[in-house]
């Protein structure tokens, strides 16, 4: 198998802190890295570098793991850009717009949701995302969170039942003929194109024990629980996630010190979603009361046609650091080895030997240009399980 060296690396980070200078980051200077199969096979200075019958020259740019959005809503019809108007313009976000999505969603066709979830990923993979996660929830029926998923699932293999994301219309009258729907043969009809379980644990969504009762059903279906918690105000979603051992809880733009130190002695990760506080103009988590506590935390784009139509993780890392008190060096590994993390896996997130070749160029010489720089097209090549995108 061939092998290529990417060589003449300004900056490497590698999120491997027994590599290059100590730190957590990993960070190796003039530096150089093998892929072979697909995988890393060699990292080290340049100078020593292996011959190899491939090479790409990095001409002293930054090389960082590809990003990981461990929470997004990719698979849906339909657009609400008056919607963010008018909360730009005061009204505030109540979870009612879900509600316009999943009509849209209904009423399209598989090849529109394909083609429409198809363009949407080239644009997070552009980006430089290199592992998605995506979720269900805008189907609400048997059928059309099965063929959310069998969409997601062509895609990524991160796939998330949310048949619990709101009640819809038809069971306004019947909340708990609902959840047993979901946790009856809703569930059983996904799980097929599922890996994880999710609930939105959130006062006009699911109460505590609605959510409780979707992710134990879950669970007992072989899928692995997370959960949307305390986005819209303070909340169980937190305990809820925590009790039930989930990969993670996402949003957190409401935490109390219980919450903090419930995370800080738990598996599971806080995942910060400032893409979503920047759209419901919602106060922004504090990650560093987060980080200081101990706990993991991880940043994605929560990228939805309501609370969040951004597809960029760089933009993530921008108000991360802007906002909500992160680092740069933080904040990227909050979108890399904490998403890999959320998502509990060790492959993906790092370029130590043996991940999967997941590399993003930057255009830049250091890996703090992406916080530094927003909006500027700070990525420059991509390159997943060593195939170079785009
Ligand atoms: O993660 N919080 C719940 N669900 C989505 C938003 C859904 C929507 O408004 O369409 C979220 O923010
Ligand atoms: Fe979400």
């Amino acid at each position: 198998m061939t092998a290529t060296l990417f060589t003449d690396i300004g900056e490497l980070v590698t999120n491997e802190p027994s590599l290059g200078d100590g730190s957590p980051l990993g960070l190796l200077r003039d530096a150089a890295l093998v892929i072979e199969d697909g995988a890393v096979a060699w990292v080290g200075p340049a100078a020593e570098a292996p011959a190899t019958d491939q090479r790409f020259d990095a001409e002293s740019r930054a090389v960082v793991p590809g990003f990981v959005d461990s929470h997004t809503h990719l698979v849906f019809a339909g657009e609400r850009s008056a919607e963010f108007a008018a909360r730009m313009a005061g009204e505030p976000y109540t979870g009612g717009g879900i509600a316009t999505t999943v009509g849209a969603t209904r009423a399209a066709a598989d090849a529109q949701l394909r083609a429409h979830t198809r363009g949407l990923f080239a644009e997070t993979v552009s980006m430089g995302t290199t592992t998605v996660e995506i979720k269900s929830g805008y189907g609400l029926t048997v059928a059309d969170e099965a063929r959310i998923l069998r969409i997601a699932s062509e895609v990524t293999p991160e796939t998330t039942f949310l048949g619990a994301h709101v009640v819809p219309p038809e069971y306004a009258n019947d909340r708990a003929g609902y959840v047993a729907l979901v946790c009856g043969e809703m569930l059983a009809a996904c799980a097929p194109f599922a890996r994880w379980v999710d609930a939105f644990c959130e006062v006009g969504a699911f109460d505590e024990d609605e959510a409780r009762a979707v992710l134990t059903a879950g669970i007992a279906a072989g899928l692995m629980p997370r959960l949307h918690g305390n986005q819209l105000g303070l909340g169980p979603g937190v305990r809820l996630a925590v009790e039930l051992g989930a990969a993670s809880v996402d949003h957190c733009s409401y935490l109390s010190d219980e919450d903090v130190a419930a995370l800080a002695g738990s598996g599971t990760v806080a995942t910060l979603l400032p893409g979503a506080d920047f759209s419901i103009r919602g106060p922004y988590p504090d990650a560093r009361r987060l980080l200081d506590a101990g706990v993991d935390v991880a940043i994605a784009t929560d990228c939805n046609p309501g609370t969040s139509f951004v597809t960029s993780m760089p933009l993530m890392i921008a108000l991360a650091v802007r906002e909500m008190r992160m680092t740069p060096g933080e904040a990227l590994s909050a979108a890399t080895r904490g998403g890999a993390k959320a998502l509990r896996r060790d492959d993906i997130g790092r370029l130590g030997v043996g991940a999967r070749a997941d590399i993003v160029m930057l255009d830049a010489p250091s890996y703090v240009h992406l916080a530094y720089r927003p909006g500027a097209p700070v990525v420059g090549a991509v390159w997943r399980a060593g195939e170079r995108s785009g």
